[in-house]
């Protein structure tokens, strides 16, 4: 494939982006004409951020599907979608052509429909990174259902409430999933997690580690025994099922600042455009590349920069199993060696990580397939960028730090790979169609400099075409949320500078969400997780720097010990979290203590706590509005 909207200089940008805000309708009009429709728009872009409505080519209709896999079938079809390299380096890779995938998924889609899924259903998927996670939510897309992808670590607790929030009624997961050394057994959490569930009526399960399972009767099906059916009825295509642009194509839940994740909604024709887009020019990427996103597909950037950007820009994708460093710490560059990697998309707290054992995994690597790389997640700390550009782009290699969200559906903030300036620790300029702007806490613009930078609180005046359209069930949810505190403005949740050439730099949450190896998760739902726990009495958490996760989890909790030890006492509550929300969440470090930092309203003053945990105990601020100023004091000397 051709790409007329493809960023060829510095100038074509600038053009673009001007384009893009003075006449947006017809920016985004001349890039979507070259996708395929069943049916083109009657208007460009309908919105209003009051209610808010967000509908991008509205009266269109289409499958995202067809744009990912048919109209690559007759020029690409031997080409392949999807290189998959398994968790353990022995196994045999799988390589999916484009006509093979294109099979697959149109017989999967038929196996949903021989099952009773209908456009519109929800279909919750739990399963490891093999290649028949794409295939389940490409059958999903074909067929209109709506798909959730929860993310393999997490709980059985955290299903349940996603499955609920969703009312979804089919499943698929695996038996269980390789993850480095360990084998998780992803049915049985799913089990745990339909204890007493009355809406799912179909589980589909396939085999990957061949783990002991028991299957509910009537309820749980194997995935091959409907592959093969499908297979004996002779069917290896199904057309797509005609969406209206507006339809919701999935849901991924993600933390905010309350206990309770949202499910955001993206719809199909806005998110199909503006993920190509963005896969196509940030990391410009050229025909017959070789592109290796790290991410899962549990998380919005497996979504976009796996599965629907470079499928359906005919790219092939690599789709890794497995963890950077089991076997060992050579994992990714045997990855780009043995694929001839030519794009590599990565977050900070993996190179961070990766940075711990030395050169010596990279020793004997060749990596000179590598023309990109980029990275997503969490801000860059210049060391690692270094590091990054040195050690594995030798130099040569342009990075992006490319800034988004769950809820913006694509990178919105990001240079452009060998076109645009980087400059380490900033993510740089905003792509076409992106309008940032930042605010003071009352909303106003900020236009004093202080020290050279802009610096506020960075919300989007104007829609872009992969916008969440609303917070699934819950509309208020999505207004409130992110639409209410500052009007007519998008609020991200996140801080940012901006230096004198337009350049931002993203400096992190000025909410109460944490970003833990580039994961979103809310302080209040780790609290709630840890009040779960007999004996505590009440915590409060929050994030401290942490060298290599960016940011690590710290909860001061007030527990009536009835524990002689400690450290027990400890352990169980990092148990209890894992278990309500899943590994990621567990606390690096739980201080016990009789009291937290409240005001006279009761409220908890997090801002002491974050100064406490960051360890930082002179410059406290003003602590005289406390309720008991005392507590601060033991706190301190508590401090771990
Ligand atoms: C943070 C991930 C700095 C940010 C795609 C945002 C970043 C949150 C960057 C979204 C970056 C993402 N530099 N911070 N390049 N990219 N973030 O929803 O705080 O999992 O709000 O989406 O990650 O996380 P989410």
């Amino acid at each position: 494939m051709v790409y007329p909207y493809q960023i060829q200089s510095l100038s074509d940008y600038k053009k673009a982006y001007q384009q893009s805000v003075e006449d947006p309708e017809n920016f985004w009009a001349s890039v979507a004409n070259h996708f395929t429709w069943h049916k083109k728009w009657d208007k460009v872009l309908d919105w209003n951020f009051t209610d808010p409505k967000i509908e991008w080519f509205q009266g269109a209709t289409l499958n995202i599907t067809e744009n990912c896999l048919d109209r690559h079938l007759e020029k690409n079809g031997n080409s392949p979608a999807i290189i998959w390299e398994p968790n353990d380096p022995n196994e045999k890779p799988r390589i999916l052509t484009y006509s093979k995938l294109h099979e697959k998924v149109c017989q999967f889609a038929q196996v949903l429909l021989n099952n009773g899924v209908k456009k519109g259903d929800r279909v919750c998927i739990y399963m490891g990174m093999i290649p028949e996670l794409a295939i389940a939510v490409l059958g999903c897309a074909r067929i209109g259902a709506i798909h959730s992808v929860i993310f393999g670590g997490f709980s059985a607790q955290s299903i349940a409430d996603r499955v609920e929030d969703a009312q979804s009624e089919f499943i698929i997961t695996c038996d269980g999933a390789y993850r480095g050394a360990k084998d998780i057994p992803l049915k049985n959490v799913i089990d745990d997690a339909l204890i007493g569930n009355k809406t799912v009526k179909k589980v589909i399960v396939y085999t990957r580690t061949r783990t002991p399972i028991s299957m509910l009767k009537g309820r749980d099906i194997w995935w091959e025994d409907e592959m093969r059916h499908v297979e004996e009825m002779g069917i290896h295509t199904i057309p797509a099922v005609e969406m209206n642009a507006n339809d919701p194509l999935f849901i991924l839940y993600t933390s905010g600042s309350t206990g309770k994740p949202k499910g955001v909604v993206h719809a199909c024709a806005g998110y199909m455009v503006y993920t190509n887009y963005t896969f196509v020019n940030v990391f410009n990427y050229q025909p017959a590349q070789i592109h290796f996103c790290t991410a899962d597909i549990g998380w919005i950037t497996g979504h976009s920069y796996i599965v629907y950007g470079p499928l359906s820009a005919g790219a092939s994708s690599v789709m890794f199993e497995g963890v950077p460093t089991w076997p060992n710490a050579g994992r990714f560059w045997d990855i780009v060696d043995k694929y001839q990697v030519n794009i590599l998309y990565t977050a900070p707290t993996a190179i961070r990580s990766l940075m711990g054992y030395g050169l010596w995994p990279l020793q004997g690597k060749n990596l000179s397939s590598l023309k990109v790389l980029g990275t997503v997640g969490e801000p860059i700390n210049e060391e690692a960028w270094n590091w990054y550009n040195e050690q594995v782009g030798k130099n040569k290699c342009p990075i992006v730090d490319t800034w988004w969200q769950t809820e913006t559906g694509g990178c919105l903030i990001s240079n452009i790979a060998g076109i645009t300036p980087s400059k380490p620790g900033w993510a740089t300029l905003p792509l076409p169609g992106v309008q940032p702007v930042l605010v003071d806490d009352k909303g106003n613009e900020i236009i004093e400099m202080e020290e050279g930078v802009y610096k506020g609180n960075l919300c989007i005046k104007f829609p872009w075409p992969s916008l969440l359209t609303t917070t699934y069930g819950d509309h208020e949810r999505c207004r409130t949320n992110y639409f209410a505190t500052y009007p007519n403005l998008y609020f991200t949740g996140d801080g940012a500078l901006k230096d004198e050439q337009g350049f931002y730099r993203i400096t992190g949450r000025v909410d109460d969400v944490l970003n833990v190896s580039g994961h979103r998760i809310g302080t209040a739902e780790v609290e709630n997780a840890i009040n779960m726990h007999a004996g505590v009495i009440e915590s409060a958490v929050v994030g401290y720097p942490h060298d290599v996760k960016g940011q690590g989890i710290y909860a001061f909790i007030i527990h009536n010990n009835t524990e002689s030890d400690e450290s027990l006492t400890r352990k169980d509550i990092i148990q209890t979290v894992s278990r309500v929300i899943g590994p990621i969440a567990k606390p690096d470090k739980i201080q016990f203590v009789n009291g937290l930092p409240k005001t006279r309203s009761g409220k908890i003053m997090r801002r002491i706590l974050r100064k406490i945990a960051e360890g930082e105990t002179e410059n406290l601020g003003d602590i005289t509005t406390l309720l008991d100023p005392g507590v601060v004091e033991e706190i301190k000397k508590g401090y771990i």
